[in-house]
């Protein structure tokens, strides 16, 4: 029997009560669903809506089934529906009347809202967690490989060279950035529901400020029926995961290249590889594929809950058990994502003389020697000119700017001399860029300092 079936002369089917469960995806929330329970009848005895007795045994009774879920043993059934029910129901059964008296002053519809909350705000400390760690991994890294010289790329064409480490730092605060976000949606989700009852308020004097204290959240919503129907913080969360996966999809792309033969630029570990059923030889980077993959369906998650909440009316309305599942998969995912690319990253080997020898390709001082030019007083408008003309001499002769000897460039230009090597060196090239922000060794010491900084701040 529901607990609802007073005015019920029927029930429904088997397979309708399957359909209308959202069971096994509360199952995922049962602590929440208890806690918020607990600080409920704590409040309803404060308030002498029920007895300090009845509460201290809805208290020891809930415990006991808390403890019973923890350990397996309980027994689950599809009939109640809900986590809310199926814990309600087996208060009842077990301690009787005190139990039939918790559901004072409340509704099912702002215990759900409550226990999404509470469940939010621990999956987004989860995954704040880990992009601390992650993001410690890539400082870690980019500290150990501080010095390695890498090509840069725009449109994926060789563009100008730069620091390895400048290139892991760039993703680790695209991390600090979804950890913000993160943090904003944890925010919008401080905020405790209870109280709502099922749309309107209540009629019993409960205090809504007791148990947002107890429940550890921030404030009490200041509207019932926005309240019960809100589930903007999921996406907000949905968000910040889907920006997240995104980041992590670009870096996987760059890790399947720099693993390709054509690159060779890192190897990554066999524990982070696989092999190929037929073909020996064989290395596989599956996870960073995976990992590139998954943003699809967390992008999914977040679009599916936006078209669930297009156009519902107020209050309640049974659309909103819809909302569960993409959450919970989408921080399940992103939290899975973080913890394969923190492996990844840490156990890759880099190859500096690859990453080096790339560097050098694809006419990567180009920029600088038309600097060269400028600095002696050409305009730089035609010092890009001239050295774009040197190039297409160079590829006409098969050769690098390095090759060319002081007489070819002089051919070019009067203004270049002896000197003419140093604009040529890769070291010297990624050195000079001092200024904030860029690649330039001192500059990327200090956006480490402030890297590091950032990292302790959160
Ligand atoms: N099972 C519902 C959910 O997960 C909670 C109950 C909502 N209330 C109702 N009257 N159907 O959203």
């Amino acid at each position: 029997m529901a607990l609802w079936s007073g005015r019920f002369e029927e029930g429904v089917g088997k397979f309708t009560q399957e359909f209308g469960a959202s069971l096994p995806i509360d199952k995922h929330m049962y602590a929440q669903d208890i806690q918020g329970s607990i600080a409920h009848a704590k409040m309803l005895a404060k308030q002498d809506i029920i007895s300090q007795f009845d509460a201290d045994r809805i208290e020891v009774g809930l415990m006991e089934i808390r403890h019973q879920i923890d350990k397996g043993l309980f027994t689950w059934d599809i009939n109640d529906e809900d986590i809310h029910m199926a814990v309600e129901k087996t208060l009842i059964e077990d301690i009787g009347q005190s139990g039939a008296r918790l559901h004072t002053g409340r509704s099912r519809n702002d215990q759900v809202a409550t226990d999404i909350r509470l469940h939010a705000k621990f999956m987004i400390k989860e995954l704040m967690e880990q992009n601390c760690r992650m993001r410690e991994s890539f400082y870690n890294k980019a500290e150990k490989h501080y010095g390695v010289i890498m090509p840069g790329f725009t449109h994926l064409q060789h563009a100008q060279p730069v620091l390895f480490s400048h290139h892991l730092l760039a993703y680790f605060w695209m991390f600090t950035r979804d950890y913000k976000r993160l943090y904003s949606a944890y925010q919008a989700a401080d905020a405790n529901p209870l109280g709502s009852a099922a749309l309107a308020g209540t009629t019993y004097p409960i205090d809504r400020q007791m148990t947002t204290e107890l429940l550890g959240f921030d404030h009490p919503t200041p509207n019932s029926l926005d309240a019960v129907s809100d589930r903007d913080y999921l996406l907000d969360l949905e968000y910040a995961c889907s920006v997240a996966m995104m980041h992590l999809s670009r870096l996987c792309e760059e890790i399947v290249m720099w693993s390709t033969t054509e690159f060779a630029f890192i190897t990554l570990a066999d524990s982070y590889s696989t092999g190929s059923s037929i073909m020996p030889q064989k290395k596989n980077p599956d996870f960073a594929e995976l990992t590139r993959g998954k943003m699809g369906r967390v992008v999914g998650d977040l679009v599916g809950l936006l078209v669930t909440m297009k156009s519902l009316p107020l209050a309640y309305n049974k659309d909103l058990q819809e909302c569960k599942e993409g959450a919970v998969d989408a921080a399940k995912t992103l939290n899975d994502c973080m913890i394969i690319m923190d492996g990844m990253i840490d156990t890759m080997k880099v190859h500096p003389k690859a990453m080096r020898k790339g560097a050098g390709k694809g006419f990567t001082a180009a920029t600088d020697v038309a600097d060269y030019l400028a600095k002696k007083g050409m305009p730089f408008r035609q010092a890009h000119e001239v050295v774009g003309n040197l190039v297409l001499y160079c590829e006409k002769n098969h050769k690098g700017l390095e090759n060319l000897t002081l007489e070819e460039f002089k051919k070019a230009s009067a203004l270049f001399e002896e000197d003419i090597v140093s604009a040529l060196d890769l070291e010297a090239i990624v050195r000079a860029r001092t200024t904030y922000g860029g690649t330039g060794h001192s500059a990327v010491k200090v956006q480490m300092g402030e890297a590091a900084e950032a990292l302790a701040a959160d």
